[in-house]
């Protein structure tokens, strides 16, 4: 590899990386299998440790964890909550003993207590006990800061409140105490929350993991109350008033004052008894009625855990080690398409019933098109299904040699298997998509919330519920039901619950008072892929009228002619006309435009504030350097490719060219990214 495809590479295992810890921490639903997420965290350590120079400054390695989420407040940990090194086989815990013997200069063979435990697979939490008073509970956050989560954690009631000791004997009770454990819901808890969740038509959690965040980082303890959280305490952060020799008195300390402490917990003397301990973890798994994802071994002694610190992260004197994925082999009977609700199409695996690691597997995600011809994956195969801490399976490989003669590759549909537009494929996208849009049953709801959305139609009395109640009712299924709604359905109306006369007229009138409607809007609330607000400006602005845009699209030489548009992409010019070529959306177009008239672009000063102004950029910005360029054009201004005396702004991201030294020479005003959006931010107002 070359040195510029070595820090590609890096960069874009950091952002990957990045990308998935938000969503895992943050939005407590996870993007991809735990088994996938190590194998890119393997990657980039692997090359981080052999180009340590080219380490990339959004990288996990610079980071403990994910930040605090908007609503909570911070929570600041005195000892930093810090994570734990990853082993996967039984030589690497040879390797973890010897480099703590080679660490405190002792024999190989001399004795050092192990403390073995199994790693629950929940969520990190810290309580704070002020003489034996529960003061504070926070979650990890990124190690440093954490969020507050002290009214959530005291509904759980295996948290004590106070911490028991024997009442004649204070000093018993620790002055200062951290201590530090597992959020998590049982797999029994876990099984009936997702049942309610169903009745309820509400939020299905993907496991018991992200049930217990989802549950534990509310803003309202009250739903916290609601679901049954379960702790187990295993460390200890901040303290002062209670000496412990080691993490094994800790522990039992940690019972008498009312925590639930794993009973599995075991001391080891030896690798062998470190690994007979794992071997028997594993084959127990199945049958805890808690998900666990490997064990943790963690040096007894606390004098020894001092002497032997921390690298980076993680403490040398304690390290995870993962179970492997559960994988089994059955038989792939059929590729079925799936139509999601924002129209992608993902191909699922029919299986031929299998148990792994005591869960009945049925089906396993494909993901894409690409997956399906990258593994070869055909109907009839024998496949390698693994569970890897998520409940959709995947598919690892195909046992080629078990191959039923004339199996052929999968032909992935060009058309929705749901309304029958055409499937697409755009660019670099690995997902196809379903062209039919608001046509498409798949995705209706969705797009017609989006349709009504603010900065589209903006129909007060419309929200997301009431486009819920009303597509379940099949009042309103596309857009143009909207608009004969009152037509149609005032009568049914008075007898719907929740809907009185009055209401139901104040809707009417709403929906009326948005048929004439401001281009760009309009544009927007179409939902054409790539197409935000800023876009749907740009292209409102350039063509003034709907009628004119209409002109351009039905043209052979559409392509070119969007692409001449300031701002306009090779790729939003490939979706707009391929929305505009779909025969369903020229359908769904023509009969709306019966009630809806677009209005014209108006250009006022006020739309255009940048008018007059070129803007040239140079360097990397944190945002693409697309998007920075569209929310110039869309408030009037220019951008150049080149620094001269005309130029009004030089926006400069990281390792700016020679363009920064031209402007610097010219006297030209020079922008950081944030002094750039902040003079977007003021110019809007
Ligand atoms: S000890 C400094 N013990 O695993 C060491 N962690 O990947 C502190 N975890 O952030 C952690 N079970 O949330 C420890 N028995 C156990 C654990 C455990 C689960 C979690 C914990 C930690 C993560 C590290």
């Amino acid at each position: 590899m070359t040195e510029q495809e070595i820090k590609q590479e890096m960069q874009s295992l950091a952002d990957q990386l990045e990308k998935l810890d938000r969503a895992y921490h943050l939005e407590d639903s996870p993007l991809v299998s735990d088994a996938e997420y190590d194998a890119l965290r393997r990657r980039s350590e692997e090359l981080e440790a052999r180009y340590p120079q080219w380490i990339p400054k959004n990288s996990l390695s610079k980071r403990v964890g994910f930040g605090v989420a908007q609503g909570f407040q911070k929570a600041e940990h005195a000892v930093p909550m810090l994570s734990l090194g990853d082993i996967f086989s039984d030589e690497e815990v040879v390797d973890f003993m010897d480099k703590i013997h080679r660490f405190l200069d002792l024999p190989n063979d001399a004795p050092i207590e192990i403390v073995a435990e199994p790693k629950i697979d929940g969520l990190g939490f810290s309580a704070l006990y002020e003489k034996g008073r529960f003061v504070r509970g926070a979650t990890r956050g990124d190690g440093v800061v954490g969020e507050d989560i002290t009214a959530n954690l005291k509904t759980i009631p295996e948290v004590p409140q106070v911490l028991q000791h024997d009442l004649l004997d204070a000093a018993e009770v620790p002055a200062l105490l951290d201590v530090r454990g597992e959020v998590y819901m049982a797999k029994r808890d876990f099984l009936a929350l997702n049942q309610a969740q169903a009745q309820k038509n509400d939020k299905m959690f993907a496991n018991p993991r992200n049930a217990a965040a989802g549950s534990l980082r509310q803003l309202n303890p009250a739903i916290t109350a609601e679901r049954h959280l379960s702790v187990f305490a295993y460390a200890l952060g901040a303290y002062e008033g209670v000496p412990f020799a080691t993490h094994w008195d800790f522990l039992q300390h940690l019972k008498k004052w009312g925590f639930p402490v794993n009973p599995l917990i075991q001391v080891c003397h030896n690798v062998g008894e470190m690994l007979a301990f794992f071997h028997h973890i594993e084959s127990i798994r199945s049958s805890l009625d808690y998900d666990i994802d490997g064990v943790v071994y963690k040096v007894n002694s606390f004098d020894l855990q001092k002497r032997l610190g921390f690298i980076a992260r993680s403490p040398r004197w304690a390290i995870a080690h993962k179970f492997p994925a559960e994988q089994a082999t059955t038989i792939l009977k059929k590729i079925r398409i799936q139509v999601g609700r924002t129209g992608a199409l993902t191909p699922v695996a029919d299986l031929e019933p299998v148990n792994i690691g005591g869960v009945l597997v049925q089906h396993a995600t494909l993901h894409n098109a690409d997956e399906i011809v990258r593994k070869d994956i055909r109907e009839g195969d024998t496949v390698v299904v693994q569970r890897a801490g998520d409940v959709i399976p995947q598919i690892v490989r195909v046992v080629v040699e078990q191959r039923p003669e004339g199996a052929r590759p999968f032909q992935f549909p060009t058309t929705c298997p749901v309304c029958g537009a055409h499937a697409v494929k755009e660019g670099d996208d690995a997902v196809t998509y379903c062209m039919g849009g608001l046509t498409c049953p798949a995705q209706a709801m969705e797009r017609l919330k989006h349709f009504v959305s603010k900065d589209a139609f903006d129909i007060e009395g419309l929200g997301d519920k009431n486009i819920e109640q009303l597509y379940k009712l099949g009042w309103i299924k596309n857009p143009t039901d909207i608009f004969t709604l009152e037509e149609k359905h005032s009568f049914d109306f008075l007898a719907l619950g929740g809907w009185g006369q009055k209401s139901a007229l104040k809707l009417f009138d709403a929906i009326t008072q948005k048929k004439n409607l401001p281009l760009h809007r309009f544009l927007y609330a179409l939902g054409i892929p790539e197409i935000g607000e800023t876009t749907a400006k740009i292209l409102a602005a350039h063509f003034k009228s709907w009628q004119n845009l209409l002109d351009v699209v039905r043209q052979e030489t559409a392509l070119e002619q969007l692409m001449q548009v300031d701002g306009i992409g090779a790729t939003m010019a490939q979706e707009i006309k391929d929305f505009f070529d779909e025969p369903h959306n020229q359908v769904l177009l023509r009969d709306l435009c019966q009630y809806v008239v677009p209005q014209d672009y108006e250009e006022n000063n006020q739309q255009r504030p940048l008018k007059g102004k070129t803007f040239v950029f140079t360097g990397t910005l944190s945002m693409p350097r697309d998007e920075a360029k569209a929310m110039v054009q869309s408030m009037g201004g220019k951008v150049s490719g080149s620094v001269s005396a005309k130029t009004a702004y030089v926006v400069v991201g990281d390792e700016p060219g020679s363009k920064y030294t031209q402007a610097q020479k010219l006297g030209v005003v020079i922008l950081n990214e944030n002094e750039f959006k902040k003079l977007l931010d003021e110019v809007k107002k």
